[in-house]
């Protein structure tokens, strides 16, 4: 069984009123973590592979555990590359086995990130890959970008018509308060998305799959299990779970979710090892831990995406 695309997965998420959850995948403990939990709940998946994934893991035992998750569970899975550099590395995703790919110009000016969108859409659809642009910019750290809060910017609902129809994307991440890694908000603030920006983009672009990147929750139990457990992670704030769901009821189809898989399975091992000073054994500290990521992912499965039953 082949990888899915995203066209079709995003089609039904779009007409019923959820989304799937896109998980970062960078070892075969976090591929099965997810997929367990795809499994258990008979949920469609998208695993994505950021570009310094790629470079940790390589690109061939990435597939390679992406097909053998398919082949095992017969789930619909999309593999997805996050967050695309540039021409090349998408052109590398996409002869290299991907079924979707990110081009991620939101840094550029709007011309030179339409011309390079194009450029990638034409090549992957040419290869019957889809493709992810984005518009505005997200805060935080993502590969060796860090963007700070001053720097980042709403996506401008006027622009997202011009920019779909002339790049032909397939789905289109936007801005929207969310921001990337585990400091998302300064304590003491009130979390805030921009529900009149995704409302008014998906007025303008009806039928149109929204993509969030940035979606963590950082559930605090797990910033205080990591800090009992000699880390120190403190003023940690994600997204609240509720404004996720509501995205998710309307035009946003795709929900990008890495650093809860980070802390949950950072969470586990440290306790883990704090608990059992004597083990050495990968597979003793690494069971928990994949459950652990096996945990999160049915938990956002059924709390946030609504994708549960949807295989
Ligand atoms: O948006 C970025 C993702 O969380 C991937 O992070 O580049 O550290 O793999 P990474
Ligand atoms: P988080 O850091 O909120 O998990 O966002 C991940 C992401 O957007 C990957 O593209
Ligand atoms: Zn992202």
């Amino acid at each position: 069984m082949p990888l899915t695309t995203t066209t079709e997965m995003f089609r039904k998420a779009y007409e019923n009123g959820y989304a799937l959850g896109s998980f970062n995948v960078n070892n075969m403990e976090i591929i099965q973590g997810i997929v367990q939990a795809g499994q258990k709940l008979n949920a469609p998946l998208i695993l994505q592979v950021s570009k310094s994934a790629r470079t940790y893991a390589g690109h061939a035992y990435l597939v390679k555990l992406v097909e053998a998750a398919v082949e095992t569970t017969g789930l619909p899975i999309a593999l997805h590359l996050d967050h695309g550099p540039d021409f090349e590395t998408c052109k590398s995703c996409i002869d290299g086995g991907f079924s979707s790919v990110m081009i991620d110009g939101s840094h550029l000016n709007y011309e030179e990130n339409v011309a390079l969108t194009r450029r990638v859409v034409e090549y992957a659809h040419a290869h019957g890959v889809t493709v992810e642009g984005e518009l505005g910019q997200l805060a935080g750290v993502e590969d060796d970008v860090r963007v700070s809060a001053e720097d980042a910017s709403y996506t401008k609902p006027e622009q997202v018509q011009d920019f779909v129809g002339r790049t032909g994307v397939d789905s289109l991440a936007i801005a929207i308060g969310t921001s990337h890694g585990a400091f998302k908000f300064k304590p003491g603030t009130k979390p805030q998305l921009r529900f009149d920006i995704l409302e008014e983009v998906g007025r303008r672009l009806p039928g149109f799959p929204i993509v969030l990147h940035g979606a963590s929750a950082v559930p605090q139990e797990f910033v205080a299990e990591i800090n009992r457990c000699g880390g120190a992670m403190d003023d940690a704030i994600g997204i609240p779970e509720d404004m996720l769901r509501r995205a998710a009821s309307m035009a946003v189809c795709k929900i990008n979710i890495d650093s809860d898989l980070r802390l949950a399975m950072t969470a586990a091992l440290r306790k883990h090892l704090a608990e059992n000073p004597g083990h050495f054994d990968p597979r003793q500290y690494l069971t928990p831990a994949r459950a652990a990521i096996q945990a999160m992912v049915e938990h956002k499965i059924e709390r946030v995406l609504g994708c549960g039953g949807k295989a």
